[in-house]
């Protein structure tokens, strides 16, 4: 492999080694908070193809990127994805490849992945009740992504984590129980507080919002938090117990302001690079893939230039600001 040009910077001095690579807009799920009911999806033509995706990752890693988070959408709904994860994760300098996940589908890929480099795998998991699950992701079934997260345990991911979005009255009775899933499963779980991307009826987030201080603070009725200074350059906060080995995050956009520590980028399906989750500065690199297809110097040149585009920080407010219209599926979680 050709040697890291000068790693990527932005105006601020921060640092850019991670990026995060929305594989699909697609999903087999709805989740309440992420999609509406009625989702109309990218058209092919619109989105980048599994050739193109390698491009700008290969591209990014040799700017010195050095872990890929793979998102969607669900990334396993792809045809094929599994050509492109075995191809990122030959790539000798890059040294995380990660995935979020859904878990519907893990206990078919659980192991190719692991075989084909992967090195985490984030899964969404909001409720224990199937009949609830079923109601927070409209179409999800509980049994099939607890068995994905054992295939994944099976498969011999050190690094699993569980997401979990809660939302007041409808799963926030369930926040200790899903520490102990994470307890006896050994794995590791994050809160992360609604954020509002993309217009849904579904509910109002002002009323459903609850603060990761309000979650942390149920937790620690039971256990006692202490504490970590882990940080993997982003807005996750760890906290450990005295007794186990899971972790417990909180990620926490409106309550916690992260953005001094932002490492990252994000690589839309249809080939935008935002650089910023809270706002809409982005540049188009499909154009060029589309336009110079092979001309790495070129999109190296792009994705520099990029860079001067990150703005300095969000503006995510519950009430008067300007919302993001993007949903999730189409920025990549
Ligand atoms: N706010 C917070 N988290 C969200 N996710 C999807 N939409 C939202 C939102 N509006 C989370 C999912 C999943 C990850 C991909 O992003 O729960 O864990
Ligand atoms: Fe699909 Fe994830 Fe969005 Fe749920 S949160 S609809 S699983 S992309």
């Amino acid at each position: 492999m050709t040697k890291v040009e000068a790693p990527l910077q932005d105006r601020f001095g921060r640092g850019v080694n991670y990026l995060r690579l929305s594989v699909t807009d697609r999903c087999d799920f709805r989740c309440v908070y992420c999609m509406s009911e009625d989702m109309t999806f990218l058209p092919r033509a619109q989105i980048l193809t599994l050739e193109q995706l390698y491009d700008i990752a290969s591209s990014f890693v040799q700017l010195g990127v050095k872990k890929i988070r793979l998102t969607g959408g669900e990334p396993l709904v792809r045809n094929n994805v599994m050509s492109l994860i075995e191809r990122l994760g030959q790539l000798e300098n890059l040294e995380q490849l990660h995935l979020t996940t859904n878990g519907a589908q893990l206990d078919k890929f659980a192991k190719p992945l692991k075989a084909a480099g992967l090195t985490g795998i984030n899964i969404s998991l909001d409720s224990l009740q199937a009949g609830r699950f079923k109601e927070l992701t409209r179409f999800g079934e509980l049994q099939k992504v607890l068995n994905g997260v054992d295939a994944a345990r099976d498969a011999g991911f050190n690094r699993i984590k569980l997401n979990a979005v809660i939302l007041k009255g409808r799963n926030d009775d369930e926040i200790l129980g899903l520490v102990d899933y994470a307890r006896d499963k050994h794995i590791d779980i994050s809160f992360i507080e609604e954020m509002p991307l993309g217009n849904i009826s579904e509910h109002d987030r002002a009323l459903s919002f609850i603060s990761s201080e309000q979650i942390r603070t149920q937790i620690q009725e039971r256990y006692a938090l202490t504490p970590t200074t882990e940080n993997t350059g982003g807005p996750s906060r760890y906290y450990r117990m005295a007794d186990s080995q899971s972790r417990i995050g909180f990620i926490s956009p409106h309550s916690h302001n992260f953005c001094h520590l932002c490492n990252r980028v994000r690589l839309t399906v249809e080939g935008r690079l935002l650089l910023c989750l809270g706002n809409e500065h982005s540049v188009s690199l499909k154009e060029i893939v589309d336009r110079y297809p092979g001309d790495h110097d070129r999109l190296r040149d792009a994705i520099i230039k990029a860079m001067d585009l990150k703005p300095e920080r969000h503006h995510f407010s519950l009430d008067d600001e300007p919302q993001i219209v993007r949903f999730m599926n189409t920025t990549g979680g």
